[in-house]
């Protein structure tokens, strides 16, 4: 049974696709048939459920799931078993406004917004592909605003192409001026096999991303915007639940062309089976042929330990061991002794399960650890 789980939904198309973009998105040749891709995903979840499956979370992502019709959105939510209180997301592209009508949206039961903002500055949303200007992103925050939208998350990017530190301090400031509920502020990877890694643009310097993420922290906590995550802030209690799951390595289920889910056993309690993900073939037009079709593999035990600190040890409070235990089967004795190292290094805390300051500067060393 997947109690308190949360469900993510993949969109695959997009209008084009970014060059910096290692998401499973496609970009649309042609009509989507919405209808098909809708029983599709029906007939997932009619493959995947299990008795008792109740959501407390709900999350469409793509792709640009805001080029969906509410339609569907709609006949989804009504269908899947969903806790009337849920968060339910969707993310927007804010260049495809025109084609989103925000208060159907809003109808159908979304009750939160992630606009991809990326940046507020033209020359950076034309180095980055993007489909959209500036000015669209606050027109799609305000339309969004006047359907009844009251959790909205703007993504943000940073150390983009020549950036300096006072653009990027900028960027934040126009993200902040809105007032959104939250802010999802991520430094720009360079993906293998994205036309990024194949024409590398100048990114700035090591000094610079220091200086932009030093000041950056501090501009978000000025304005009452607290980190809880390594590349999310949100004013008061408004963080992502459907990503706290997974940060707190809870369950979720995954529909869509490349989605994936994370199931524990039905009876984890006896701790003989191990769990288990579920992934989605990616491509769009085989998943139409086979919705069905999913590949399974067991996180075992090996791994586990690594994969829970992955996920646990991104929130800035971390979690306690007691989560630990609970979804991993295994208990703090099994990781003392790297523990123990890390604390010595002042990377981890003594009292739970999470890092220093220090330690979420240095994360993937942190991580090292455990493989
Ligand atoms: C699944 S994407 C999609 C949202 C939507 N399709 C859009 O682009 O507007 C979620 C977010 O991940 C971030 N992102 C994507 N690729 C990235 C990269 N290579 N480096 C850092 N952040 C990235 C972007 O901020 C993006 O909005
Ligand atoms: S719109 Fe979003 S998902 Fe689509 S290619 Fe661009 S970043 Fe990726």
């Amino acid at each position: 049974m997947l109690d308190g789980a949360g469900l993510y939904i993949h969109y695959p198309w997009c209008v084009k696709k970014c060059p910096y973009c290692d998401f499973n998105s496609h970009p649309i040749k042609g009509e989507v048939d919405q209808q098909a891709y809708c029983t599709a995903l029906l007939a997932d979840w009619a493959t995947q459920k299990r008795p008792g499956d109740y959501f407390h979370s709900v999350f469409f992502g793509g792709g640009t799931p805001s080029l969906m019709h509410p339609r569907y959105v709609g006949q989804l939510l009504a269908t899947l078993p969903i806790n009337p209180d849920a968060e339910i997301t969707l993310e927007v592209n804010p260049g495809t406004h025109e084609y989103m009508d925000f208060a159907d949206s809003r109808k159908s039961g979304v009750n939160r917004l992630s606009i991809g903002a990326q940046s507020f500055d033209d020359k950076q949303l034309r180095n980055l592909g993007r489909v959209h200007q500036s000015d669209e992103i606050k027109f799609a925050f305000n339309k969004a605003r006047g359907a009844g939208f009251e959790n909205i998350n703007l993504d943000v990017m940073w150390g983009l192409p020549e950036q300096t530190v006072a653009e990027a301090l900028q960027d934040l400031q126009c993200a902040i001026e809105l007032q959104p509920e939250h802010i999802s502020w991520y430094q720009l990877t360079i993906e293998a096999k994205t036309e990024f890694a194949r024409r590398t643009p100048i990114l700035p310097v090591e000094q610079i991303t220091y200086e932009i993420e030093t000041a950056g922290l501090e501009l978000l906590a000025a304005h009452g915007f607290r980190r809880y995550e390594v590349s999310a802030f949100a004013q008061s209690s408004q963080q992502c639940q459907h990503n706290l799951n997974y940060w707190q390595f809870g369950d979720y289920l995954g529909l869509g062309a490349g989605a994936h889910g994370k199931r524990s056993p039905a009876d984890w309690s006896n701790k003989t089976e191990q769990p288990k993900r579920v992934s989605k073939t990616s491509q769009p037009r085989l998943y139409l042929a086979d919705p069905i079709a999913s590949t399974e593999q067991l996180i075992d035990a090996e791994t586990i330990a690594l994969e829970f600190m992955m996920n646990a040890l991104r929130l800035v409070d971390g979690v306690d061991w007691a989560l630990f235990e609970h979804h991993t089967g295994l208990t703090k004795s099994n990781v003392e002794t790297q523990w123990s190292q890390l604390q010595t290094n002042e990377l981890v805390a003594a009292t739970h399960c999470g890092t220093t300051k220090k330690g979420l500067r240095y994360l993937d060393s942190v991580l090292q650890a455990f493989i």
